[in-house]
């Protein structure tokens, strides 16, 4: 049976191919598309149709979708036999058996015996290592075998991991019923009843359609761009945070790059520009890995706001999270293409540019000073790992900046381009943006150029538990409190002090470099001590107290401390926020206390 349903397939695809050909040549216009991300096109005002994001330096690539599908029958005479074996076991309840059942809009196959998949399941098989899966109409298409084998198949690979319809949604006439069947050949499953339900509402004119799926426990300060940050108190149950739960800082849609095709720019080198594959920065550089903590220059915003409104998303205490970072060193990077004193007499900072792209075609950049990128103890990275695992796409998958004791904004994330020059970053970002003013200043007096853009971040520490309005059991002698500490600069956190009564009497709390109690880790090099410290002590409670006030400030390598409150140090952008943390809890009675 089976083998009779694949010579039919195959003759009936013979006669495709030829109509196919013709359809090709004649009348079909051509796509401009960006040949890195798939997911980052929206229509623009400037009219032309959809945004095209490219990092080959090549202006736009061609291609006739069409094209893409109407090959198919080349390929498919090498596709003999895919084995498509149906497990029962796949099906994940009745409902879905039912949806399955129902779902086979587009194509006529043995729907109700084929698997099941989330959009999730989809996502993973979005390159020719994972497998490319793509969808159409709630139909699930494991298509890596047309991609491997058709010259130009790798277009298709800007729909890897999600629907068709965005990219066919563009050029009616390829939704032809031949085009369709040959993608029956290439079946695996369908979707289920709520990842269909999720694609349809999608609307692919939204630059935001395509974001990868987030932890339901992030915090979201906003969906479009996505910025949300963990609860605080899970932060410091581990020493390493989970890279599900890092907060997640984006200007702009998540661009979807495609690691096969992705290319890095550099610029500003002896021997001109170059430009490198994600394989060639993996092969030809060591690897080293380097743990550090991020921290976004907005991170306790929400201290000031309580002083008086900035401008800026409201973060609480959470936009701070200690990874690890693999990749290829910056510095190794640059002296292998040919950095040395002639550049170093002359350039003073290092460019980097994203692959997100506002509607303008402007991406994200920004620079930090050219030593610290090229010193052996600056650590800086072109990290293409994240806790062990490839660069999740929020984080910055494929290749990111990671560039410890420096401001989260210089991390630049999707890297596509590094420039070594005079000057700084000319992006917003760095200009008007990410910059400390003094509480006197307005947006009608602000006058950016005034002041540097903001690189090592000052010390830094909060309380995440007890959480602000919990109430403390008052028989039980004392309260534990929690925390984390870190400076900027590779300063190490050298003392953490702790009050329970707004700031009377401190107390010393116990630092913690890793999550092995008896083994920490070895105290950093001097001044590259790029991650955070966690801490904790137990405080007796005061007599009689009703409420306590926690506070926590540190005290780093070069003596820094953290200010008392947020008054003098306001800004009208919200950044730099690093008073004494405060919370509030109440001492109670009641023994079933939270
Ligand atoms: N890089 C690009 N390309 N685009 C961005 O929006 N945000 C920056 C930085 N790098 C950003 C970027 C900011 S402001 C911060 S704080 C960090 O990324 C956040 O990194 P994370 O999302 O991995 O935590």
């Amino acid at each position: 049976m089976q083998h009779l349903k694949h010579c039919q397939s195959l003759a009936q695809t013979f006669l495709i191919r030829s109509k196919s050909f013709k359809l090709l040549k004649s009348n079909v216009p051509s796509v401009s598309v960006w040949n890195g991300c798939p997911s980052h096109r929206w229509q623009s005002s400037g009219g032309h149709g959809w945004q095209e994001y490219h990092n080959d330096g090549v202006s736009k690539l061609t291609f006739a979708l069409a094209g893409l599908m109407a090959g198919t029958g080349a390929v498919l005479a090498y596709k003999l036999h895919r084995g498509k074996m149906m497990i029962d076991d796949d099906f994940r309840d009745v409902a879905d058996l039912e949806w399955a059942a129902t779902s086979g809009q587009l194509l006529e196959t043995e729907t109700s015996s084929l698997p099941i998949y989330t959009l999730e399941e989809v996502a993973k098989h979005c390159s020719l290592d994972s497998g490319v899966w793509v969808t159409y109409k709630g139909e699930v298409f494991d298509i890596t075998e047309f991609v491997a084998l058709h010259p130009g198949g790798d277009k298709i690979l800007l729909a890897a991991g999600g629907g068709l319809e965005p990219y066919w949604a563009l050029y009616a006439v390829h939704q032809q019923d031949h085009i369709l069947q040959i993608l029956t050949e290439y079946k695996i499953g369908v979707l289920n009843k709520e990842s269909y339900k999720k694609q349809e509402s999608a609307n692919p004119s939204d630059p935001y359609f395509a974001e990868p799926t987030r932890h339901p426990a992030l915090q979201i300060n906003s969906l479009k761009p996505f910025n949300a940050e963990p609860p605080a108190s899970i932060l410091t149950d581990s020493y390493i945070t989970p890279s599900a739960v890092f907060f997640k800082r984006n200007h702009l849609p998540v661009p979807r790059v495609v690691s096969e095709t992705y290319k890095l720019e550099i610029e500003g080198l002896p021997g001109g520009a170059v430009s490198l594959t994600l394989s060639e920065l993996k092969s030809r550089f060591p690897k080293h890995t380097v743990t550090a903590t991020l921290q976004c220059a907005g991170n306790r915003r929400s201290d000031m706001n309580k002083v008086k409104q900035v401008k800026g998303l409201n973060w609480g205490i959470a936009a701070i999270g200690n990874a690890t970072w693999s990749g290829a060193r910056l510095r190794d990077v640059l002296l292998y293409y040919g950095f040395g004193p002639d550049v170093a007499a002359k350039a003073r900072h290092v460019q980097f540019e994203g692959l997100d792209r506002d509607v303008t075609g402007t991406s994200y950049g920004a620079s930090i000073p050219l030593n610290k990128a090229v010193s052996e103890e600056g650590d800086v990275l072109l990290a293409y790992e994240m806790n062990g695992e490839e660069l999740p796409a929020d984080h910055g998958y494929p290749v990111r900046v990671v560039a410890p004791g420096i401001v989260g904004a210089r991390n630049v994330k999707w890297l596509g381009r590094i420039v070594v020059s005079d000057e700084e970053s000319k992006s917003h970002w760095q200009q008007n943006d990410y910059k400390g003013f003094s509480p006197g200043t307005d947006w009608d007096t602000v006058d950016f150029k005034s002041a540097p853009a903001i690189q090592e971040l000052p010390i830094q520490s909060a309380i995440t538990h007890p959480a602000e309005g919990m109430s403390v059991d008052c028989y039980a002698g004392d309260v534990t409190v929690k925390g984390y500490a870190w400076s900027g600069g590779g300063r190490e956190v050298i003392r953490v002090d702790v009050s329970v009564d707004g700031g009377n009497t401190w107390h010393v709390a116990k630092l913690r470099t890793s999550d092995k109690e008896h083994n920490p880790a070895l105290p950093p090099p001097p001044g590259r001590a790029w991650t955070w410290k966690l801490w904790e002590i137990e405080i007796p409670l005061p007599d009689k107290a009703q409420e306590l006030q926690i506070v926590c400030k540190a005290v780093d390598s070069s003596y820094n401390v953290q200010p008392d409150s947020s008054a003098p140090i306001w800004n009208l952008r919200g950044v730099l926020s690093n008073a004494w943390h405060r919370v509030k809890v109440k001492v109670s009675e009641d023994h079933k206390v939270n």
